[in-house]
């Protein structure tokens, strides 16, 4: 300890930290908690003392599920698992109502290295939560907004072709000429071609607004990416690409939706093909980097100009003759869902797309 520390100074830290204290023997009962923690989750000393804090605090992760003793950050520091150990955690208050905190947990070691007790510092996130959450769905709202925007103006030109093609179907009849059987089928094929152009164009939008409702479990990012190679590498094969999967080891797991993650990378990885039409090489990786899982996807592709970075996570901003401009913002409305983030560097060896995932919110 630094010269100058003495019990009583200890005493006024404890006191008056702007962070909630608690400590807990290795059986988990609550020793001593500080009086910012008291006003954080509304517990009070002579109520909880003593007693275990999975039965205090019902611990949940962000999709309500309770936490199971295997992942609770308490007893994996009592273990030895992790040194040190920081999770967002939805827990109950004293009145009944709930919040989330930020709780970070580390162990006080006795002579023979073992966890004797564990300390934990709680900050209070709800505001943060909320605030994120509500970014969340403003942005989807917009985006759906600017959809629905797009959709009409997309709808009406099919539609003003479908009421061209029947108006001739009206000018036959009113003729009284026998229909050749030539015409009706040019004019009915027309039809179809546009009802087709129009059921597709709803499939994608349906497809978009449903890309936000995520089924959240934990998931492990080297068995999904090893998932989706196995899935591509026939077009791979195909195209001339060849692909690099590089997954650090020990790589924690993350909270997601596997199957909508999947899909997202399937949309960056089918563009890293579609940008080395005369083949090349596609680099996974998947590292840790601080509180995220970062997943990166580099191809040895024609890259993406400099000036066209800001347009390529706009709905229906497309490059390609066939191609939809849906791709990169679906997946950007995925992972976005997720709490994470995705970002794009390019250059003329190729183009790289960042995904990064906060890790697993359970305790
Ligand atoms: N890896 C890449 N290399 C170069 N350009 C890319 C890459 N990924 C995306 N782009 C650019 O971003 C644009 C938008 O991509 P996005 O996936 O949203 O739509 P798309 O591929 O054109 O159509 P689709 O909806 O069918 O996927 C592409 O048209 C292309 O110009
Ligand atoms: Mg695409």
């Amino acid at each position: 300890m630094a010269d100058g520390w003495n019990s009583d100074l200890l005493k006024e830290v404890w006191r008056n930290a702007g962070v909630g204290l608690m400590v807990q023997d290795r059986n988990r009962r609550i020793i001593a908690v500080n009086p910012s923690f008291e006003e954080i989750t509304g517990w009070r000393w002579k109520d909880i003392r003593g007693k275990r804090c999975d039965l205090v605090f019902g611990c949940r992760t962000a999709g309500g599920k309770s936490i199971p003793e295997d992942v609770c950050p308490g007893i994996r520091v009592i273990n030895g698992e992790v040194p040190r150990i920081a999770r967002e955690l939805l827990i109950n208050k004293d009145n009944g109502r709930e919040c989330w905190v930020e709780v970070t947990v580390f162990p006080i070691k006795d002579s023979e290295g073992n966890a004797e007790y564990i300390v934990s510092t709680f900050q209070d996130i709800s505001e943060k939560k909320r605030y994120s959450e509500e970014l969340l769905r403003t942005k989807t709202l917009a985006t759906l907004g600017q959809l629905a925007a797009e959709l009409a103006h997309e709808v009406k030109n099919p539609l003003n072709a479908i009421q061209i093609q029947m108006q001739l179907i009206e000018q036959e009849i009113s003729a009284h000429r026998e229909f050749t059987k030539s015409h009706v089928p040019e004019i009915t094929a027309k039809v179809k071609e546009e009802v087709i152009r129009l059921s597709v164009l709803v499939d994608n939008c349906l497809k978009f607004s449903r890309s936000s409702r995520l089924v959240l479990k934990s998931e492990a990012v080297g068995a999904l990416l090893e998932d989706l190679v196995k899935l591509v590498a026939p077009q791979a094969g195909l195209n001339g690409v060849g692909i690099k999967l590089e997954i650090e080891k020990d790589l924690p797991r993350v909270t997601a939706d596997g199957e909508k993650l999947k899909q997202a990378l399937l949309n960056i990885v089918v563009n890293a093909f579609e940008a080395m039409p005369d083949g090349g090489t596609l680099t996974l990786s998947a590292l840790r980097d601080g509180d995220a899982v970062k997943i990166i996807s580099r191809d040895t592709g024609c890259g993406i100009p400099e000036d066209m970075k800001d347009n390529i996570f706009e709905l229906f901003y497309t490059t390609k003759r066939d191609g939809t401009g849906i791709g990169l913002p679906l997946s950007q409305n995925i992972i976005q869902a997720h709490g994470g983030s995705l970002s794009c560097t390019s250059s003329d060896k190729g183009a790289e797309f960042i995904i990064e995932l906060p890790l697993e919110k359970s305790c």
